[in-house]
């Protein structure tokens, strides 16, 4: 039976971190400050919002959020991340993804300031990660607080280790094939076109799911031993809880591959509260940086 390895624990600990050198911040008269941009009313967006500005508040950082209406020009968006990019007080701007159609998403992430870009969405943030400079890129949060997993029960260094990737999303996939390179994993990406995923899968001693389509991945495709984290926040119905009633799972059958896996993420309580924590953390970082 494989190790369970607790998300919410290691989030807990990144956050009293982050608490701790706020505090030594403070007192040189810095507080880190955090802006969280929401346009239109997508509830699961609102949900995840108010967290990471209540997470941000519980950190002791300067936390602002905004709330704009979903017929929002994308002029109007363009220039409140011009005043956030001017704001001295504003070391981390997040505009929550997806925004209304009308919206065009690229033009509002390379418009935040690099220096300010807490998701590491923009071009140069991307281009950092890519070309391994890691001491100056702001990584993205989810695939950072999956790679701080998978150092608690592998290491720092992946060598001589074989990772697969199953998805290519700019969030998750590339950016966490980018990552398990500069830790020396030999990475292959997976997708929607690959032929036999499950024999791919099955040569994987790092595994990592990122599809968004529920338990997917299944026992027989993870090698004995392999280390498994399952990125996908799934809801499905669940009515044996009752009527209309929900359940959240991961793109991973876990009660299949936790007979197999060496270590394996959770869902809930795995990769998705790393993912807070590690906005907390580059939010930290970024205020680190200006006050030099
Ligand atoms: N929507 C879903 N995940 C994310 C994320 O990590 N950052 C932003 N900005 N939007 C998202």
């Amino acid at each position: 039976m494989a190790d369970i390895i607790d998300g919410k624990a290691i989030a807990e600990d990144v956050v009293a971190k982050v608490k701790t050198q706020t505090a030594t911040l403070a007192e040189h008269g810095v507080t880190p400050g955090l802006a969280v941009v929401i346009v239109g009313e997508d509830p699961a967006s609102q949900v995840y919002v108010a967290s990471k500005s209540r997470r941000a508040k519980e950190c002791g950082f300067h936390s602002v959020q905004h709330s704009l209406p979903a017929e929002t020009s994308e002029d109007a968006l363009v220039a409140l991340v011009e005043e956030l990019n001017a704001d001295p007080a504003i070391h981390g701007i997040l505009v929550q993804l997806p925004l209304p159609g009308h919206i065009d998403e690229a033009r509002i992430i390379q418009t935040i300031d690099p220096d300010k870009d807490v998701d590491g969405f923009h071009f140069i943030n991307v281009g950092r990660l890519g070309t391994g400079a890691l001491d100056s890129a702001f990584v993205p949060c989810t695939p950072a607080g999956a790679m701080l997993m998978l150092e608690r029960v592998r290491g720092r260094d992946l060598s001589g280790l074989s990772a697969v990737v199953i998805g290519r999303s700019n969030i998750v996939g590339k950016p966490m094939a980018n990552l398990l390179l500069a830790a020396n994993a030999t990475v292959t990406v997976a997708h929607s076109r690959t032929k036999d995923l499950p024999a791919l899968a099955a040569t994987a001693d790092i595994l990592v799911a990122a599809v968004g389509r529920p338990e997917m991945v299944r026992g027989d495709w993870v090698k004995p031993g392999a280390t498994v984290i399952d990125v996908g926040i799934n809801r499905i119905p669940a009515p044996e809880k009752g009527e209309g009633k929900t359940r959240l799972v991961g793109d991973v059958a876990f009660a299949e591959a936790k007979e197999r896996a060496g270590a394996i993420t959770p869902v809930p309580g795995g990769v998705g509260p790393m993912t807070i924590a590690m906005l907390m953390a580059n939010t930290l970082t970024s205020a680190f940086r200006t006050a030099g």
